[in-house]
């Protein structure tokens, strides 16, 4: 296994990294790539847990790049699939005339769910994207119900197409198209239970001590909850152990379609296949993306059969789909990097090396998460520094006063020791660290050094 670390060659951006991003503010949208003295680096390649950028600069990645790099970047089996893949037929007619490797993803994706779940039979609908496969489980359960709202949390992160943007919670998101959202969810604090009537079940859980919110509208306008069994963008939030399967009783009760958005934390990201599996909860449909192929773009959302099959049979005309739905490169991807997980036991690895990591981090700050989906949360100072809640005083990294959160500050520290990471939550207060599961041991431990280095100065 690719075991390098860091390797640095230049001052960081270098100066092809710099030019580049400079040309590339003129042609992008401005508000894609942010571009500043220190920041970014353009990627030229990248191996397991390795990145080189176009100066020659070697990084050790605790990112996966948002999450996706799970079986490792350009694992090799799923490179060799892609590449005879593209070599056979890189396009066909998704709804029309499809490829037969959609049909085994498909029978994958539905094994590895609900299959393994509740020995249920489900059914698949392909997307491209993260927030495209949400739109399809909202949709999905709208065909179900016939009901329009639905029920989301605060800290949620569904995407930003604008059905998942509706669901979606951050405020700087919404802001600019407030206007337009705010038509069919209520969010309500994560980790609580809707109070409705007279719910004995809310006021016994624990979930019910945050606060037991009511609903602005009658129950039976609600035709879904959708809730990530662990927040990934919102900050690595681990709810209480009580609230999926309160969740389930609550969509049981109530006639609502349970969603799970497992676009960050399925594919092993948790340790487990799937995050719902720690708490052993299963939902009627669920969002997957990211990992799923390895680094290709290919998303689906998965539902039991008796959901799904609310919708109508395709008279020739699909109410539901895309041009690129099914794409052949991404099936084979898929099927490679499914393939890849199992082989390297990759749900496995990313428990231990969770609890390892969990272990040492612990000495050093207050850690939240599962497997390889960890976030470290810092106590801000007044001079604008932290430092790990519980270390001693002398522990301060020295911020900016006013500046962003040190979290946000941290990362272009890191970045110019070799170590690729991002800021998770609303404010970017949390360092989250989600690298490919395959790092190694030595790889981690080198950038946990680089990061109490920082603390320490
Ligand atoms: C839980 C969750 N859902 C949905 C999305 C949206 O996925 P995409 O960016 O592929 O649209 C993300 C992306 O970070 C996510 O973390």
């Amino acid at each position: 296994m690719n075991d390098l670390l860091p390797l640095l060659k230049t001052r960081i951006p270098g100066p092809q990294s710099r030019v580049l991003a400079k040309q590339l503010r003129r042609y992008e949208s401005r508000n894609i790539t942010y571009v500043a003295e220190h920041w970014p680096i353009f990627w030229k390649r990248a191996a397991g847990a390795n990145v080189w950028d176009v100066d020659g600069n070697r990084y050790v990645d605790l990112t996966a790049a948002f999450g996706v790099a799970s079986v490792g970047h350009g694992n090799p089996r799923v490179v060799a699939a892609v590449k005879a893949q593209a070599d056979e037929l890189m396009h066909a007619m998704g709804d029309v005339h499809p490829n037969e490797l959609k049909l085994r993803l498909a029978r994958e994706l539905v094994e590895l769910t609900f299959g393994r779940w509740s020995k249920s039979a489900g059914r698949v609908i392909f997307a491209n994207s993260g927030a495209e496969a949400v739109e399809a489980a909202l949709k999905t359960a709208t065909i179900h119900t016939k009901r329009p709202g639905v029920i989301a949390f605060e800290g949620a992160y569904h995407g930003l197409t604008y059905g998942a943007l509706e669901t979606t919670w951050r405020p700087d998101f919404r802001k600019p198209f407030a206007k337009q959202l705010g038509r069919f969810t209520t969010h309500i604090p994560f980790g609580s239970l809707p109070l409705v009537g007279r719910d004995r079940r809310a006021r016994r859980s624990r979930s019910g001590r945050l606060g037991q919110p009511s609903l602005p509208k009658p129950i039976d306008y609600y035709g879904a909850v959708i809730v990530e069994p662990i927040q990934g963008r919102g900050g690595i939030v681990v709810p209480p152990d009580d609230f999926l399967s309160n969740l389930r009783e609550f969509c049981d009760e109530h006639g609502l379609v349970l969603i799970f958005d497992e676009i960050y934390t399925g594919f092993c990201r948790t340790g487990k296949w799937f995050a719902s599996e720690h708490w052993g909860v299963v939902p009627d449909l669920v969002c997957v993306g990211k990992a799923m192929a390895g680094g290709f773009p290919i998303s689906a959302c998965v539902g039991r059969a008796e959901v799904m099959d609310s919708w109508p049979e395709s008279n020739g005309e699909a109410i539901h789909t895309s041009t690129f739905l099914g794409n052949p490169l991404g099936c084979a991807a898929a099927l490679a990097a499914i393939g890849e997980m199992k082989r390297m036991k990759l749900d496995v690895r990313s428990r231990d090396l969770g609890d390892w990591l969990t272990k040492r981090l612990a000495q050093f700050g207050t850690v939240r998460g599962k497997g390889l989906i960890l976030g470290i949360e810092f106590a801000e100072t007044r001079d604008g520094g932290a430092r790990p809640p519980g270390a001693p005083k002398s522990s301060v990294i020295s911020g900016r006063p006013g500046g962003p959160p040190l979290p946000v500050q941290l990362v272009e520290k890191l970045l110019q020791r070799g170590v690729l990471a991002l800021p998770e939550g609303d404010r970017g207060e949390i360092l989250g660290v989600t690298p490919p599961l395959v790092i190694t041991e030595k790889q981690l431990g080198y950038c946990l050094d680089v990061l109490i280095a920082l603390c320490q100065k």
